[in-house]
């Protein structure tokens, strides 16, 4: 198999090559996300895996020493003791990297996936969601720092009386029982979050360490960081516990022309069909429920999320316009803010955003992978360096180490 081969996706050499670029580069973590369902026109689209994010992981532990592993659960489709196992797991086996993106799935195609007679709406789901932190933080506590004894001589693993059973008893959630390991390198895996609604930023305020946010300017940015940190102290905890990384979607090119060019050749090569069905799925919305040539119909029952509400807010400021043409101006991936320039540019636009509190950082996404992740390892991260706006060497072992240090 020749390694530009689409197939080449479905090995590990592909995550391998990206994990060890971002290693390479001195990156805090690399992120892998879940969706747990796939829609129809994404097999027909997109050379996407998918592949269960902690097996993934856990195999990049092997093959990098330093860098994070954060990868996403779904707190309505997952068990919690199983959960918390796997992120411990991978925690242990990583030395400490590990993270775990707290999400509550919003493609309701996740339902059929699993089952499930129906996707609970998003209030519902935010509600479950606290609880089931709460649950697989408790699982992560059950045992004490010191519990294990690992005394060959007198036979003693660990310590009975230092491991105490959460016994949680919650609204949705009964849980009775132990993890069956000692606490995992960093005591709990680092807790990310990525809601972007008020119930979402509510979650984030109570457990996220470390959120994950779609901001479409640099204004938004700072409002949304703001309003987070002041969610943040109500729930009684410091601003600083929690970093602000926005998605960044990034086209590179030597000149911005280049650049320009690259950004208007992979525009070209998508599929008129995928941008208005991608904009549907990504807001938790059914693609095959709507017709793209007529107007997006207002809701019938509750907005699935705070992507969808942008979408109706679209639809709604251009009420003659076909879904089709609405979709046009809606950025499909995770973030809304992409960045299409020279390396030297982008550098000065991370510490613009960071210098106006905007951001304590970003999650870079390249639209094309592995050239644009190795061209900002090569090229941006360096004048960030010569700046004084990023590490010269790992310092840390752990993730909490990286985001910390
Ligand atoms: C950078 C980023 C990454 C995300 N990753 C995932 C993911 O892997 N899986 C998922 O189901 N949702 C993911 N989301 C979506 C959010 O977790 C959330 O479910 C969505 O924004 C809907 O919730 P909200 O209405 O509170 O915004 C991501 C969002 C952002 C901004």
């Amino acid at each position: 198999m020749v390694p530009d081969d689409v197939r080449h996706v479905l090995g590990l050499p592909y995550y391998a090559e990206i994990a060890r670029i971002a290693e390479r580069g001195l990156m805090d973590s690399i992120f892998l996300a879940d969706n747990l369902a796939i829609a129809g026109y994404r097999v027909t689209h997109l050379p996407q895996t998918q592949f269960d994010p902690i097996s993934v992981l856990s195999a990049l532990a092997a093959v990098t020493s330093h860098i994070g592993l954060i990868g996403t659960g779904s707190t309505t489709y997952a068990k919690p003791w199983d959960l918390a196992r796997r992120f411990a797991t991978l925690d242990h086996l990583s030395g400490g990297r590990a993270g775990w993106n707290i999400v509550t799935t919003v493609t309701p195609l996740a339902a059929a996936a699993f089952g499930e007679a129906s996707h609970p709406d998003p209030a519902e789901r935010y509600v479950w969601a606290h609880e089931f932190t709460d649950v697989v933080t408790h699982l992560w506590d059950a045992w004490e720092d010191d519990a294990l004894v690992g005394d060959r001589e007198r036979g003693v693993w660990a310590d009975r009386s230092k491991v105490n059973d959460p016994h949680f008893h919650g609204q949705f959630h009964r849980v009775d029982g132990i993890l069956p390991f000692p606490r995992s390198p960093q005591g709990r895996p680092v807790l990310v979050q990525a809601g972007q609604s008020s119930a979402g930023v509510g979650l984030a305020a109570k457990y996220a360490e470390l959120v994950f946010s779609g901001p479409p300017s640099l204004e938004a940015a700072v409002k949304f960081r703001t309003t987070l940190h002041e969610q943040v102290v109500k729930a009684g905890r410091h601003p600083d516990q929690v970093l602000v990384l926005p998605a960044l979607m990034v086209t590179l090119g030597s000149t911005e022309a280049e650049a320009q060019e690259r950004a208007r050749t992979l525009e070209e090569l998508s599929s008129p069909e995928f941008r208005w069905q991608n904009a549907l799925y990504t807001a938790g919305l059914d693609p095959d429920a709507f017709d793209p040539d007529l107007p997006l119909p207002e809701p019938t029952g509750s907005v699935p999320s705070s992507r969808a509400e942008r979408l109706y807010a679209a639809a709604r400021a251009r009420p003659e316009a076909s879904l089709r043409e609405v979709a046009q101006h809606i950025e499909g991936g995770a973030g809304q803010t992409h960045f299409v320039g020279t390396p030297e540019q982008l550098a000065d636009m991370i510490i613009e955003w960071q210098d106006a509190g905007a951001v304590d950082g970003f999650t870079v996404m390249g639209s094309t992978l592995p050239y644009e992740l190795a061209t900002f390892v090569d090229q941006v991260v360096p004048v960030l360096q010569k700046r004084g706006r990023f590490r010269t060497e790992y310092t840390g072992s752990t993730l909490r180490e990286h985001l910390t240090g």
